[in-house]
Protein backbone atom coordinates (compact mmCIF):
# COMPACT_ATOMS: atom_id res chain seq x y z
CA UNK A 1 0.00 0.00 0.00
CA UNK A 2 1.21 3.63 -0.26
CA UNK A 3 2.35 5.58 2.80
CA UNK A 4 0.97 8.83 3.32
CA UNK A 5 3.44 11.54 3.70
CA UNK A 6 2.55 11.85 7.11
CA UNK A 7 3.63 8.15 7.84
CA UNK A 8 6.46 8.59 5.49
CA UNK A 9 7.71 12.20 7.70
CA UNK A 10 6.99 10.10 11.04
CA UNK A 11 8.98 6.97 9.94
CA UNK A 12 12.12 9.58 8.89
CA UNK A 13 11.77 11.34 12.43
CA UNK A 14 11.78 7.75 14.27
CA UNK A 15 14.72 6.71 12.21
CA UNK A 16 16.73 9.90 12.41
CA UNK A 17 16.35 10.19 16.25
CA UNK A 18 17.21 6.46 16.56
CA UNK A 19 20.03 6.80 14.49
CA UNK A 20 21.24 10.00 16.95
CA UNK A 21 19.26 8.00 20.45
CA UNK A 22 21.78 7.45 23.36
CA UNK A 23 19.82 4.58 24.74
CA UNK A 24 17.28 5.99 26.44
CA UNK A 25 16.10 9.14 24.56
CA UNK A 26 12.84 9.14 24.82
CA UNK A 27 10.39 10.70 21.35
CA UNK A 28 6.80 12.28 22.76
CA UNK A 29 4.58 9.87 21.34
CA UNK A 30 2.13 11.73 19.26
CA UNK A 31 -1.20 10.34 17.85
CA UNK A 32 -1.63 8.59 14.75
CA UNK A 33 -4.03 10.73 13.35
CA UNK A 34 -6.58 12.73 14.21
CA UNK A 35 -10.05 11.22 15.74
CA UNK A 36 -12.91 10.33 12.90
CA UNK A 37 -16.62 9.62 13.71
CA UNK A 38 -17.09 6.93 11.35
CA UNK A 39 -15.34 3.27 10.11
CA UNK A 40 -14.91 4.22 7.19
CA UNK A 41 -13.27 7.81 8.13
CA UNK A 42 -11.24 6.34 10.57
CA UNK A 43 -9.98 3.78 8.04
CA UNK A 44 -9.31 6.08 5.62
CA UNK A 45 -6.98 8.00 8.00
CA UNK A 46 -4.32 5.04 7.65
CA UNK A 47 -5.18 4.32 3.48
CA UNK A 48 -7.17 1.81 4.37
CA UNK A 49 -11.06 0.51 3.65
CA UNK A 50 -13.28 -0.24 5.99
CA UNK A 51 -16.64 -2.43 4.80
CA UNK A 52 -19.73 -5.20 5.61
CA UNK A 53 -20.91 -7.69 3.75
CA UNK A 54 -24.99 -6.91 2.27
CA UNK A 55 -27.39 -8.40 1.29
CA UNK A 56 -29.83 -7.34 -1.31
CA UNK A 57 -32.94 -8.14 0.04
CA UNK A 58 -32.27 -5.75 3.01
CA UNK A 59 -31.65 -2.98 0.66
CA UNK A 60 -35.55 -2.00 1.70
CA UNK A 61 -34.55 -1.39 5.14
CA UNK A 62 -34.04 1.92 6.01
CA UNK A 63 -32.08 1.32 9.43
CA UNK A 64 -29.63 -1.13 7.70
CA UNK A 65 -29.27 1.36 4.72
CA UNK A 66 -28.60 4.14 6.87
CA UNK A 67 -25.70 2.57 8.82
CA UNK A 68 -24.73 1.57 5.77
CA UNK A 69 -23.93 4.40 4.01
CA UNK A 70 -22.50 6.45 6.93
CA UNK A 71 -20.01 3.89 8.48
CA UNK A 72 -18.63 1.73 5.33
CA UNK A 73 -16.79 2.75 1.84
CA UNK A 74 -16.43 -1.36 1.20
CA UNK A 75 -19.31 -3.63 0.32
CA UNK A 76 -19.08 -7.25 -0.57
CA UNK A 77 -22.21 -9.07 -1.60
CA UNK A 78 -23.02 -11.55 1.08
CA UNK A 79 -24.41 -14.28 -1.41
CA UNK A 80 -25.15 -12.69 -4.50
CA UNK A 81 -21.62 -13.12 -6.13
CA UNK A 82 -21.63 -16.35 -5.92
CA UNK A 83 -21.45 -19.27 -8.56
CA UNK A 84 -25.09 -20.33 -8.11
CA UNK A 85 -26.50 -16.85 -7.64
CA UNK A 86 -25.15 -15.71 -11.01
CA UNK A 87 -24.45 -19.01 -12.94
CA UNK A 88 -28.40 -20.31 -12.03
CA UNK A 89 -28.23 -22.59 -15.37
CA UNK A 90 -25.07 -23.09 -17.27
CA UNK A 91 -24.33 -20.24 -19.55
CA UNK A 92 -27.44 -18.08 -18.53
CA UNK A 93 -26.04 -15.47 -16.25
CA UNK A 94 -27.96 -13.74 -13.94
CA UNK A 95 -26.75 -10.70 -11.82
CA UNK A 96 -30.21 -8.79 -10.99
CA UNK A 97 -28.91 -9.21 -7.36
CA UNK A 98 -25.67 -8.50 -7.45
CA UNK A 99 -26.24 -5.39 -9.56
CA UNK A 100 -28.60 -3.51 -6.84
CA UNK A 101 -25.71 -4.23 -4.33
CA UNK A 102 -22.52 -3.30 -6.91
CA UNK A 103 -25.16 0.02 -8.33
CA UNK A 104 -26.26 1.32 -4.24
CA UNK A 105 -22.42 0.56 -3.63
CA UNK A 106 -21.05 2.83 -6.37
CA UNK A 107 -23.72 5.58 -6.45
CA UNK A 108 -22.53 6.17 -2.59
CA UNK A 109 -18.89 6.34 -4.00
CA UNK A 110 -18.11 2.87 -1.70
CA UNK A 111 -15.89 -0.03 -3.42
CA UNK A 112 -17.07 -3.42 -4.08
CA UNK A 113 -15.01 -7.05 -3.22
CA UNK A 114 -16.22 -9.49 -5.48
CA UNK A 115 -17.19 -12.52 -3.91
CA UNK A 116 -16.51 -15.64 -4.86
CA UNK A 117 -15.68 -16.75 -8.28
CA UNK A 118 -14.88 -20.38 -7.86
CA UNK A 119 -15.69 -22.13 -4.68
CA UNK A 120 -16.21 -25.88 -3.86
CA UNK A 121 -19.91 -24.17 -2.01
CA UNK A 122 -22.41 -22.87 -3.29
CA UNK A 123 -22.46 -24.20 -6.77
CA UNK A 124 -25.67 -24.62 -8.81
CA UNK A 125 -26.45 -27.92 -9.22
CA UNK A 126 -25.81 -28.09 -13.01
CA UNK A 127 -22.10 -27.83 -10.99
CA UNK A 128 -21.98 -30.01 -8.83
CA UNK A 129 -22.09 -33.46 -10.26
CA UNK A 130 -19.58 -32.26 -13.28
CA UNK A 131 -15.91 -33.50 -13.01
CA UNK A 132 -13.00 -33.78 -15.58
CA UNK A 133 -12.42 -31.39 -18.24
CA UNK A 134 -16.37 -30.56 -18.66
CA UNK A 135 -16.31 -29.27 -14.96
CA UNK A 136 -12.65 -27.73 -15.56
CA UNK A 137 -13.90 -25.09 -19.00
CA UNK A 138 -17.00 -24.76 -16.94
CA UNK A 139 -15.42 -23.02 -13.95
CA UNK A 140 -12.90 -21.28 -16.53
CA UNK A 141 -15.92 -20.32 -18.20
CA UNK A 142 -17.65 -18.56 -15.23
CA UNK A 143 -15.01 -17.00 -14.05
CA UNK A 144 -14.21 -15.29 -17.49
CA UNK A 145 -18.13 -14.22 -17.92
CA UNK A 146 -18.47 -13.08 -14.18
CA UNK A 147 -15.26 -10.75 -14.26
CA UNK A 148 -15.46 -9.60 -17.62
CA UNK A 149 -18.96 -8.38 -16.94
CA UNK A 150 -18.11 -6.60 -13.62
CA UNK A 151 -14.71 -5.33 -15.40
CA UNK A 152 -13.66 -2.08 -13.77
CA UNK A 153 -16.20 -2.01 -10.98
CA UNK A 154 -14.03 -4.52 -8.59
CA UNK A 155 -11.74 -3.66 -6.27
CA UNK A 156 -10.29 -6.84 -5.20
CA UNK A 157 -12.03 -10.16 -6.28
CA UNK A 158 -12.05 -13.41 -4.17
CA UNK A 159 -11.08 -15.57 -7.20
CA UNK A 160 -10.81 -19.22 -5.07
CA UNK A 161 -12.55 -19.66 -1.68
CA UNK A 162 -11.87 -22.26 0.65
CA UNK A 163 -9.82 -24.49 -0.65
CA UNK A 164 -7.22 -25.92 1.63
CA UNK A 165 -8.38 -28.62 4.09
CA UNK A 166 -9.19 -28.08 8.12
CA UNK A 167 -7.22 -30.30 10.23
CA UNK A 168 -3.36 -31.06 10.27
CA UNK A 169 -2.59 -31.85 6.38
CA UNK A 170 -1.75 -28.39 5.34
CA UNK A 171 -3.24 -29.73 1.73
CA UNK A 172 -5.93 -29.15 -0.40
CA UNK A 173 -9.69 -29.92 0.03
CA UNK A 174 -11.14 -32.69 -1.74
CA UNK A 175 -14.08 -31.30 -4.12
CA UNK A 176 -15.21 -31.82 -7.81
CA UNK A 177 -12.79 -28.95 -8.71
CA UNK A 178 -9.38 -29.91 -6.90
CA UNK A 179 -10.47 -33.28 -8.85
CA UNK A 180 -9.95 -31.26 -12.46
CA UNK A 181 -6.28 -30.60 -11.15
CA UNK A 182 -4.32 -29.22 -8.77
CA UNK A 183 -3.69 -26.50 -11.08
CA UNK A 184 -7.02 -25.11 -11.01
CA UNK A 185 -6.40 -22.66 -8.30
CA UNK A 186 -3.70 -20.87 -11.09
CA UNK A 187 -5.68 -21.51 -13.58
CA UNK A 188 -8.85 -19.79 -12.45
CA UNK A 189 -6.52 -16.57 -11.05
CA UNK A 190 -5.01 -16.54 -14.48
CA UNK A 191 -8.56 -16.43 -16.40
CA UNK A 192 -9.90 -13.84 -14.17
CA UNK A 193 -6.46 -11.31 -14.65
CA UNK A 194 -6.83 -12.20 -18.29
CA UNK A 195 -11.09 -10.72 -17.91
CA UNK A 196 -10.59 -7.98 -15.54
CA UNK A 197 -7.00 -6.99 -15.05
CA UNK A 198 -7.84 -3.87 -12.98
CA UNK A 199 -9.17 -6.05 -10.38
CA UNK A 200 -6.64 -6.90 -7.37
CA UNK A 201 -7.35 -10.82 -7.23
CA UNK A 202 -6.97 -12.76 -3.41
CA UNK A 203 -7.33 -16.14 -2.05
CA UNK A 204 -9.69 -16.13 0.53
CA UNK A 205 -10.07 -18.54 3.46
CA UNK A 206 -11.03 -19.57 7.25
CA UNK A 207 -9.34 -20.85 9.93
CA UNK A 208 -6.12 -19.15 8.91
CA UNK A 209 -5.82 -17.03 11.38
CA UNK A 210 -3.26 -18.99 13.35
CA UNK A 211 0.45 -18.82 12.28
CA UNK A 212 0.84 -22.05 13.39
CA UNK A 213 -1.76 -24.04 12.05
CA UNK A 214 -1.32 -26.48 9.01
CA UNK A 215 -3.89 -24.94 7.31
CA UNK A 216 -2.40 -21.37 7.23
CA UNK A 217 1.25 -23.04 6.50
CA UNK A 218 -0.58 -25.01 3.73
CA UNK A 219 -1.81 -21.56 1.80
CA UNK A 220 1.74 -19.84 3.09
CA UNK A 221 3.11 -22.02 0.29
CA UNK A 222 0.64 -21.86 -2.27
CA UNK A 223 1.27 -18.46 -2.02
CA UNK A 224 4.87 -18.23 -1.94
CA UNK A 225 4.83 -20.92 -5.25
CA UNK A 226 2.42 -18.50 -7.32
CA UNK A 227 4.56 -15.57 -6.32
CA UNK A 228 7.91 -17.85 -7.46
CA UNK A 229 6.17 -18.73 -10.73
CA UNK A 230 4.42 -15.76 -11.45
CA UNK A 231 0.67 -17.06 -11.20
CA UNK A 232 -1.37 -13.97 -10.86
CA UNK A 233 -2.11 -13.48 -7.27
CA UNK A 234 -2.37 -9.80 -5.45
CA UNK A 235 -3.70 -10.81 -2.40
CA UNK A 236 -4.72 -13.05 0.46
CA UNK A 237 -8.19 -12.55 2.11
CA UNK A 238 -8.71 -13.90 6.13
CA UNK A 239 -11.84 -14.62 6.33
CA UNK A 240 -11.85 -14.21 10.20
CA UNK A 241 -14.57 -15.52 11.73
CA UNK A 242 -14.27 -15.97 15.61
CA UNK A 243 -15.63 -17.60 18.71
CA UNK A 244 -14.42 -19.41 22.02
CA UNK A 245 -13.91 -22.71 19.81
CA UNK A 246 -11.76 -20.64 17.57
CA UNK A 247 -10.39 -17.69 19.26
CA UNK A 248 -8.46 -14.84 17.91
CA UNK A 249 -4.62 -16.00 17.80
CA UNK A 250 -2.20 -14.08 20.07
CA UNK A 251 0.31 -14.52 16.62
CA UNK A 252 -2.38 -12.69 14.68
CA UNK A 253 0.26 -9.86 13.07
CA UNK A 254 2.80 -12.53 12.97
CA UNK A 255 0.66 -14.03 10.13
CA UNK A 256 -0.52 -11.12 8.51
CA UNK A 257 3.03 -9.56 8.49
CA UNK A 258 4.46 -13.34 6.84
CA UNK A 259 1.91 -13.51 4.56
CA UNK A 260 2.33 -9.58 3.74
CA UNK A 261 6.61 -10.40 3.27
CA UNK A 262 5.54 -12.84 0.14
CA UNK A 263 4.43 -9.54 -1.89
CA UNK A 264 1.37 -9.32 -1.38
CA UNK A 265 -1.73 -7.09 0.19
CA UNK A 266 -3.44 -8.94 2.87
CA UNK A 267 -7.22 -7.96 4.19
CA UNK A 268 -9.33 -9.17 6.72
CA UNK A 269 -12.69 -10.38 4.84
CA UNK A 270 -15.19 -11.74 6.92
CA UNK A 271 -14.59 -10.44 10.22
CA UNK A 272 -17.45 -11.60 12.76
CA UNK A 273 -16.51 -12.46 16.75
CA UNK A 274 -19.55 -14.01 18.59
CA UNK A 275 -19.55 -12.49 22.48
CA UNK A 276 -20.74 -9.42 23.99
CA UNK A 277 -19.38 -6.33 25.99
CA UNK A 278 -15.94 -5.67 26.53
CA UNK A 279 -14.69 -9.41 25.88
CA UNK A 280 -16.00 -8.87 22.46
CA UNK A 281 -14.52 -5.65 22.63
CA UNK A 282 -11.14 -6.07 23.50
CA UNK A 283 -10.76 -8.84 20.72
CA UNK A 284 -12.25 -6.92 17.72
CA UNK A 285 -9.56 -3.66 18.95
CA UNK A 286 -7.08 -6.83 19.36
CA UNK A 287 -7.93 -7.60 15.63
CA UNK A 288 -7.96 -4.11 13.48
CA UNK A 289 -4.60 -3.15 15.66
CA UNK A 290 -3.50 -6.19 13.89
CA UNK A 291 -4.09 -4.72 10.57
CA UNK A 292 -3.37 -1.85 11.14
CA UNK A 293 0.41 -3.16 12.21
CA UNK A 294 1.14 -4.03 8.71
CA UNK A 295 1.31 -1.87 5.67
CA UNK A 296 0.21 -3.99 3.13
CA UNK A 297 -3.71 -4.84 5.71
CA UNK A 298 -5.49 -2.71 3.45
CA UNK A 299 -8.28 -3.03 5.04
CA UNK A 300 -11.04 -5.09 7.45
CA UNK A 301 -14.50 -5.87 6.38
CA UNK A 302 -17.00 -7.24 8.73
CA UNK A 303 -19.46 -10.28 7.58
CA UNK A 304 -22.69 -8.46 8.58
CA UNK A 305 -24.31 -4.63 10.07
CA UNK A 306 -26.43 -5.49 12.46
CA UNK A 307 -26.34 -9.03 14.59
CA UNK A 308 -29.47 -10.00 13.70
CA UNK A 309 -28.15 -9.51 9.78
CA UNK A 310 -25.40 -12.21 10.74
CA UNK A 311 -25.18 -15.72 9.52
CA UNK A 312 -24.36 -16.45 13.10
CA UNK A 313 -26.95 -14.10 15.16
CA UNK A 314 -27.21 -16.14 17.96
CA UNK A 315 -23.78 -15.65 18.83
CA UNK A 316 -24.37 -11.54 18.80
CA UNK A 317 -21.01 -11.05 16.62
CA UNK A 318 -20.93 -7.74 14.62
CA UNK A 319 -20.52 -3.98 15.62
CA UNK A 320 -24.56 -3.20 16.07
CA UNK A 321 -27.08 -4.55 17.83
CA UNK A 322 -30.49 -5.43 16.54
CA UNK A 323 -31.69 -2.69 16.69
CA UNK A 324 -28.94 -0.44 14.65
CA UNK A 325 -27.32 0.98 18.22
CA UNK A 326 -23.59 1.35 18.15
CA UNK A 327 -21.56 -1.46 20.44
CA UNK A 328 -18.93 -1.64 22.56
CA UNK A 329 -17.26 -3.48 20.09
CA UNK A 330 -18.09 -0.61 17.58
CA UNK A 331 -16.38 1.94 19.93
CA UNK A 332 -13.03 -0.15 20.31
CA UNK A 333 -12.60 -0.28 16.53
CA UNK A 334 -13.20 3.15 15.79
CA UNK A 335 -10.69 4.19 18.19
CA UNK A 336 -8.51 1.71 16.87
CA UNK A 337 -8.62 3.21 13.88
CA UNK A 338 -7.97 6.72 15.22
CA UNK A 339 -4.92 5.61 16.94
CA UNK A 340 -6.45 5.71 20.45
CA UNK A 341 -5.36 2.99 23.59
CA UNK A 342 -6.45 2.55 26.73
CA UNK A 343 -9.94 2.46 25.80
CA UNK A 344 -9.88 -1.57 27.01
CA UNK A 345 -7.30 -3.60 28.26
CA UNK A 346 -4.81 -4.71 25.88
CA UNK A 347 -4.61 -8.67 24.39
CA UNK A 348 -1.13 -9.68 24.82
CA UNK A 349 -0.60 -11.81 27.22
CA UNK A 350 2.62 -11.20 29.65
CA UNK A 351 5.08 -13.94 30.19
CA UNK A 352 8.18 -13.95 29.85
CA UNK A 353 9.19 -14.64 26.52
CA UNK A 354 7.50 -15.68 22.93
CA UNK A 355 8.94 -17.14 19.81
CA UNK A 356 7.52 -17.11 16.39
CA UNK A 357 8.32 -20.22 14.32
CA UNK A 358 9.11 -19.50 10.52
CA UNK A 359 8.62 -21.98 7.31
CA UNK A 360 11.98 -20.05 6.00
CA UNK A 361 14.43 -20.98 8.70
CA UNK A 362 14.64 -19.16 11.60
CA UNK A 363 13.25 -18.13 14.71
CA UNK A 364 12.98 -15.06 16.31
CA UNK A 365 12.65 -15.42 20.55
CA UNK A 366 11.25 -11.78 22.31
CA UNK A 367 11.80 -11.49 25.77
CA UNK A 368 10.97 -8.60 28.38
CA UNK A 369 13.69 -6.24 29.82
CA UNK A 370 13.90 -3.74 32.01
CA UNK A 371 10.83 -1.21 32.25
CA UNK A 372 10.58 2.67 32.79
CA UNK A 373 7.34 4.90 33.53
CA UNK A 374 7.63 5.53 29.43
CA UNK A 375 9.68 2.98 27.79
CA UNK A 376 10.33 -0.34 28.34
CA UNK A 377 13.75 -2.00 26.67
CA UNK A 378 13.19 -5.65 24.47
CA UNK A 379 15.46 -8.10 23.00
CA UNK A 380 15.29 -10.40 20.34
CA UNK A 381 17.50 -14.07 19.74
CA UNK A 382 17.57 -15.41 16.64
CA UNK A 383 18.15 -18.88 15.76
CA UNK A 384 18.35 -20.82 12.83
CA UNK A 385 20.58 -18.45 10.57
CA UNK A 386 23.13 -15.93 10.65
CA UNK A 387 21.66 -14.34 7.98
CA UNK A 388 18.74 -13.06 9.30
CA UNK A 389 15.70 -10.10 8.65
CA UNK A 390 13.84 -9.73 11.69
CA UNK A 391 10.18 -7.91 11.40
CA UNK A 392 9.52 -5.83 14.63
CA UNK A 393 5.93 -4.32 14.59
CA UNK A 394 5.07 -2.01 17.62
CA UNK A 395 1.20 -0.57 17.99
CA UNK A 396 0.83 3.00 18.20
CA UNK A 397 1.51 5.01 20.30
CA UNK A 398 4.55 3.13 20.71
CA UNK A 399 7.77 4.39 19.21
CA UNK A 400 11.08 2.55 18.77
CA UNK A 401 13.20 5.15 20.04
CA UNK A 402 16.83 2.95 20.45
CA UNK A 403 18.52 -0.09 18.81
CA UNK A 404 21.68 -2.14 19.59
CA UNK A 405 23.46 -4.47 18.15
CA UNK A 406 21.49 -4.43 14.80
CA UNK A 407 21.33 -2.81 11.84
CA UNK A 408 17.77 -1.44 11.69
CA UNK A 409 15.10 0.24 8.72
CA UNK A 410 12.22 1.64 8.90
CA UNK A 411 8.94 -0.07 6.61
CA UNK A 412 6.59 2.42 8.06
CA UNK A 413 6.96 4.29 11.69
CA UNK A 414 5.51 1.51 13.27
CA UNK A 415 7.67 -1.62 11.36
CA UNK A 416 11.25 -1.89 11.85
CA UNK A 417 13.66 -4.09 9.87
CA UNK A 418 16.94 -5.73 11.73
CA UNK A 419 19.66 -7.28 10.16
CA UNK A 420 22.69 -8.34 11.57
CA UNK A 421 25.23 -5.70 12.22
CA UNK A 422 28.14 -8.00 13.31
CA UNK A 423 27.35 -8.21 16.93
CA UNK A 424 25.79 -11.65 16.63
CA UNK A 425 22.44 -12.64 16.70
CA UNK A 426 21.25 -11.15 19.87
CA UNK A 427 19.55 -7.50 19.03
CA UNK A 428 17.38 -4.71 21.36
CA UNK A 429 15.81 -1.82 21.45
CA UNK A 430 13.79 0.74 23.73
CA UNK A 431 10.09 1.36 22.80
CA UNK A 432 8.44 4.77 24.03
CA UNK A 433 5.21 3.02 25.20
CA UNK A 434 2.56 6.39 25.21
CA UNK A 435 0.57 4.03 28.10
CA UNK A 436 0.76 0.45 25.50
CA UNK A 437 2.41 -2.00 27.15
CA UNK A 438 1.36 -4.49 24.59
CA UNK A 439 4.63 -6.55 22.87
CA UNK A 440 5.56 -5.49 19.77
CA UNK A 441 5.01 -8.45 17.01
CA UNK A 442 8.00 -10.30 15.73
CA UNK A 443 8.60 -12.53 12.56
CA UNK A 444 11.57 -13.73 11.11
CA UNK A 445 12.90 -14.56 7.75
CA UNK A 446 16.16 -15.77 6.54
CA UNK A 447 18.05 -13.42 4.10
O1 LIG B 1 -32.79 -16.80 0.78
C1 LIG B 1 -33.15 -18.15 1.04
C2 LIG B 1 -34.57 -18.27 1.55
O2 LIG B 1 -35.44 -17.82 0.53
C3 LIG B 1 -34.85 -19.70 1.93
O3 LIG B 1 -36.11 -19.79 2.48
C4 LIG B 1 -33.85 -20.19 2.93
C5 LIG B 1 -34.05 -21.67 3.26
O4 LIG B 1 -32.86 -22.31 3.62
O5 LIG B 1 -32.54 -20.05 2.38
C6 LIG B 1 -32.22 -18.71 2.08
O6 LIG B 1 -30.90 -18.69 1.56
C7 LIG B 1 -29.87 -18.83 2.48
C8 LIG B 1 -28.92 -17.66 2.32
O7 LIG B 1 -27.79 -17.81 3.16
C9 LIG B 1 -29.57 -16.32 2.63
O8 LIG B 1 -29.93 -16.25 3.95
C10 LIG B 1 -29.13 -20.13 2.22
O9 LIG B 1 -29.97 -21.22 2.51
C11 LIG B 1 -27.89 -20.20 3.06
O10 LIG B 1 -27.12 -21.33 2.66
C12 LIG B 1 -27.05 -18.97 2.87
O11 LIG B 1 -25.97 -19.04 3.76
C13 LIG B 1 -24.86 -18.24 3.42
C14 LIG B 1 -23.61 -19.09 3.41
O12 LIG B 1 -22.48 -18.29 3.18
C15 LIG B 1 -23.68 -20.16 2.32
O13 LIG B 1 -22.51 -20.83 2.22
C16 LIG B 1 -24.72 -17.11 4.43
O14 LIG B 1 -25.81 -16.20 4.27
C17 LIG B 1 -23.41 -16.37 4.20
O15 LIG B 1 -23.20 -15.46 5.27
C18 LIG B 1 -22.27 -17.35 4.17
O16 LIG B 1 -21.08 -16.63 3.93
C19 LIG B 1 -19.89 -17.42 3.93
C20 LIG B 1 -18.96 -16.86 2.91
O17 LIG B 1 -19.57 -16.82 1.65
C21 LIG B 1 -17.66 -17.67 2.85
N1 LIG B 1 -17.06 -17.78 4.16
C22 LIG B 1 -17.93 -18.27 5.21
C23 LIG B 1 -19.18 -17.42 5.29
C24 LIG B 1 -20.05 -17.86 6.44
O18 LIG B 1 -20.54 -19.17 6.25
Amino acid sequence: MTLTAKSVARAALVSTLVAAAAGAAVLAASPASGAASTLAAAAQQSGRYFGTAVAANKLGDSTYVGILNREFDMVTAENEMKMDATEPNQGQFSYGNADRIVNHARNQGKRVRGHALAWHSQQPGWMQNMSGTALRNAMLNHVTQVASYYRGKIYAWDVVNEAFADGSSGGRRDSNLQRTGNDWIEAAFRAARAADPGAKLCYNDYNTDNWSHAKTQGVYRMVQDFKSRGVPIDCVGFQAHFNSGNPVPSNYHTTLQNFAALGVDVQITELDIEGSGSTQAQQYQGVTQACLAVARCTGITVWGIRDSDSWRASGTPLLFDNNGNKKAAYTSVLNALNGATGTTTPTTTTTTSSSTPNPGGCTATYSEGEKWNDRFNGQVTVSGTDNWIVTVTVSSPQRIIATWNTSATWETANVMTARPNGSGNTFGFTISHGGNWNWPAISCRVA
